[in-house]
């Protein structure tokens, strides 16, 4: 098994480079069967990965988490296995919506204290693992005060079902609110070269010692270059920045930093990974690849080392492109 660098999420050990699971379910970034997925999910561990991040919401009734715990069987304790709920409301509960910038307008979810039990069993079980490294609810309930949430999960904790606590898509202030109810580990935001992250939030999770989890580090597979079309059956679909009009002016707007890749001799995929692990030594992406070769290419961005005089060219281009289309969440969530 390879190794590679180590990072510190609060008091967890990972990966510098995890693996984002999102990508394995079907009607995500198009189409994979479970043999596929599984194959490239085990061989991300193979080659080093050990921070795999899923969620009760991913593909249909479980359908991600439980192809986590196929490819993890026999190497459960190995990996960290982050997981989310909330976004799968239960029958019976209350749909709590919020606006999103994707097509679709607005997400559901319940994180009700109630509930969270039966999402952390459903997902142990789909999991097939008799704890949750780190849970995180997927995103803030606009019904729900954070500290009500992380009380339920702190209970889970203290009952061994959940090791560590994390937060996903919050602001810095309930970020330090839930963190006052029990601390908090991890947590995950959209940045990339194309996502800033909110940097009230960076600069409240590093005063509070919370690592830094950056989902699609790739811009969800726009960073890589790849990206010239979505077609049916692709999630991003949704997602204005990826329309046919869009997508051909923020290819052209991303031309200067494809052309510093190049001529750093590394992917452009490989620099929007390297670029997010010198922004602090507390800041692990977890991209996401049905691929073997894509998986290779970013783990290996693990152990690229970045100039000050190239970080200083790469983030002068960022600073004069402002990609076309909205993100799915607002910079300022007003929840
Ligand atoms: N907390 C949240 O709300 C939230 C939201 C979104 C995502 N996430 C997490 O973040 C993880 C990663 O995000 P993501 O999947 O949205 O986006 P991403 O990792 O930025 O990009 C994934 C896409 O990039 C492609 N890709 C990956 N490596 C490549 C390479 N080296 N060359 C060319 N193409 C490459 C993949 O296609 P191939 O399969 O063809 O390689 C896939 O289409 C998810 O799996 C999920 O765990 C969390």
């Amino acid at each position: 098994m390879s190794k590679l660098p180590v990072r510190t999420l609060g008091r967890l050990d990972v990966s510098a480079i995890g693996f984002g699971a999102m990508v394995l379910s079907p009607g995500v970034y198009g189409e994979v069967d479970d043999d596929r997925a599984l194959a490239a999910l085990r061989y991300a561990v193979d080659n080093g990965a050990t921070f795999v991040d899923t969620s009760d919401g991913y593909g249909d009734d479980g359908h991600n988490e439980r192809l986590v715990g196929r490819a993890l069987k026999g190497r459960r304790d190995t990996v960290v296995v982050a997981t989310k709920f909330g976004l799968r409301v239960p029958e019976g509960a209350e749909a709590h919506r919020f606006p999103v910038g994707f097509e679709f307008g607005e997400l559901a979810v319940n994180a009700e204290p109630r509930y969270v039990r039966g999402y952390a069993e459903a997902s142990l079980r789909n999991l097939g693992t008799d704890v949750i490294d780190l849970y995180y609810p997927h995103f803030p309930d606009p019904r729900v005060p954070i500290e009500d949430t992380a009380g339920a999960v702190a209970e889970l904790v203290d009952d061994g079902l959940v090791r560590w606590f994390g937060l996903s898509n919050v602001t810095a202030d309930q970020l330090r609110r839930a963190h006052a109810v029990h601390p908090v580990q991890a947590v995950q935001t959209e940045w990339s070269m194309w996502r800033p992250a909110d940097p009230k939030l960076l600069a409240t999770a590093r005063e509070l010692g919370v690592g830094i989890v950056s989902w699609s580090p790739l811009g969800a597979g726009f960073l890589t270059g790849n990206v010239r079309e979505v077609s049916d059956g692709d999630f991003r679909r949704n997602n204005p920045r990826f329309s046919q009009a869009n997508l051909a002016v923020n290819n052209r707007a991303y031309a200067s930093i494809r052309g510093i890749a190049a001529d750093l001799s590394i992917t452009p995929g490989q620099l929007a990974l390297a670029w997010l692990l010198h922004q602090g030594p507390d800041v692990v992406p977890i991209p996401g690849s049905r691929t073997p070769a894509h998986i290779d290419e970013n783990l290996q961005a693990a152990h690229i080392g970045l100039h000050p005089d190239t970080l200083e060219r790469v983030n002068a281009v960022l600073s004069n492109i402002q990609p076309a289309g909205g993100t799915l969440l607002q910079d300022e969530p007003s929840r």
